[in-house]
């Protein structure tokens, strides 16, 4: 098995407080076999490649674990509607907001939707992202959602995790929620299971979207079908989204604006993670997360862009990370671990990534800056190189 030497390394301590110096780690196979001082570096090892990392800060890449990048169009004109007064939900029902992604993404042909996908995709690569999470969502039907899901497996670079938002607006053809619902489950989820093309199933639990009742059975027989839970949950009032996640020991539920005491004592509770989208909060103009009562509760806290066309336009960690300092009361190793440990938690993947832990892939980042010049400047990334599996992927 071939084996990679990585010495001089600055590593970075798992909590992101401090540093070690001199320190050397072993790649076999893609994933980390030994890591140890710089001084113990196994004698009587033969190792195919090494690399001298010259004292560089090495820490753990980043794993973005929301986005919804499968998408055609731009709902530009739409943000100056916004700006000028007009709600999210009113523009959904002049057949705006989600819908009017949903007839270009339906339009759009596969080939134009990976080319337009793989560019969003290299923007992340860029920003040292090496696992990216992508939902479908913006063709509610199943040629187009298939589609949609299809694209991912054929975009590259870092590693993808697909995730299945059928659930996301009721489409024209159908007159209620519910016979959507049950569409879903009966004719989309088994093509989607049968062709492998996505592990998770997320849905929007929001008044004039899903409600909780009928979003209950629908994860339900999701999780019958062998697929992991997400919710989009209380993005814009106490819908019982997060409830329904906390019930179904959902992996994550996201955004999580609208929380009283008694559902951050059960986030505390669980192992659901809280991915907080402080980019798309900024955008529509809410009220951020409590982020510092369910870190100070124990709750684990991830973050993640939420790149659409539509609430979050941006893909931009840097000011995702700026906005948890800024206005979340996040402290920095808080938002390096909200981006890689607890976002692959979010992600069910934590198991094989997220940290340095001997067996996990080995994904990291090395830079000449230091930690502090992380999540400082908006859209800046401090220049780096991003190695995933243990293989220079590109430097920035
Ligand atoms: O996460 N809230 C639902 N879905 C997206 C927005 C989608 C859109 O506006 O196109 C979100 O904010
Ligand atoms: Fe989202």
């Amino acid at each position: 098995m071939a084996k990679t030497l990585f010495k001089n390394a600055k590593l970075v301590s798992s909590d992101f407080k401090s540093s070690d110096h001199k320190m050397a780690f072993i790649v076999e196979d893609g994933r980390f076999s030994w890591i140890g001082a710089q001084n113990k570096i196994p004698k009587k090892q033969k190792f195919q490649k090494e690399f001298d990392l010259m004292n560089k800060l090495v820490l753990p890449s980043f794993i973005e674990c929301h986005t919804h990048s499968v998408f055609a169009g731009s709902r530009a004109e739409e943000f100056e509607l916004r700006n000028t007064g007009v709600s999210y939900l009113e523009i959904a029902a002049r057949g705006g907001g989600i819908l009017s992604t949903m007839k270009k993404t339906r339009d759009e042909s596969a080939a134009k939707l990976v080319k337009k996908t793989q560019m969003h995709v290299d923007q992340f690569l860029k920003q040292g992202v090496s696992t990216l999470e992508i939902k479908s969502g913006y063709a509610l039907d199943l040629k187009n959602e298939i589609k949609s899901l299809e694209v991912i497996k054929k975009l590259k670079g870092p590693r993808f995790v697909s995730t299945f938002l059928g659930a996301h607006a009721l489409p024209p053809e159908f007159k209620t929620h519910a016979e959507y619902l049950d569409y879903l489950v009966e004719t989309v989820l088994p093509v989607v299971k049968k062709k492998k093309l996505a592990e998770r199933v997320d849905i929007f639990i929001e008044q004039k979207f899903f409600e909780k009742g009928p979003a209950e059975q629908f994860l339900k027989k999701a999780k019958q079908m062998g697929f992991q839970i997400t919710i989009h949950a209380n993005q814009l009032s106490l819908s019982g989204g997060v409830d329904l996640a906390l019930q179904l020991n959902a992996q994550s539920a996201d955004h999580s604006i609208y929380l009283t005491d008694d559902l951050i004592q059960k986030f505390s509770k669980s192992k659901t993670v809280a991915v907080l989208l402080p980019a798309a909060d900024l955008y529509m103009k809410c009220a951020y997360p409590p982020a510092r009562k369910l870190l100070d509760a124990g709750a684990t806290v991830a973050l993640a862009t939420d790149f659409n066309p539509g609430s979050c336009p941006t893909q931009d960690l840097s000011l995702v990370g700026l906005l948890a300092r800024l206005e979340m009361k996040m402290t920095l190793p808080e938002v390096f671990t909200a981006y890689t440990s607890s976002a692959a938690k979010a992600l069910g993947i934590f198991q094989d990534e997220g940290d340095f832990s001997l067996g996990k892939r080995a994904n990291f980042i090395c830079t000449d800056a230091d930690l502090s010049d992380f999540f400082y400047s908006a859209g800046a990334t401090p220049d780096h190189f991003l190695f995933i599996c243990g293989k220079a992927v590109r430097r920035n």
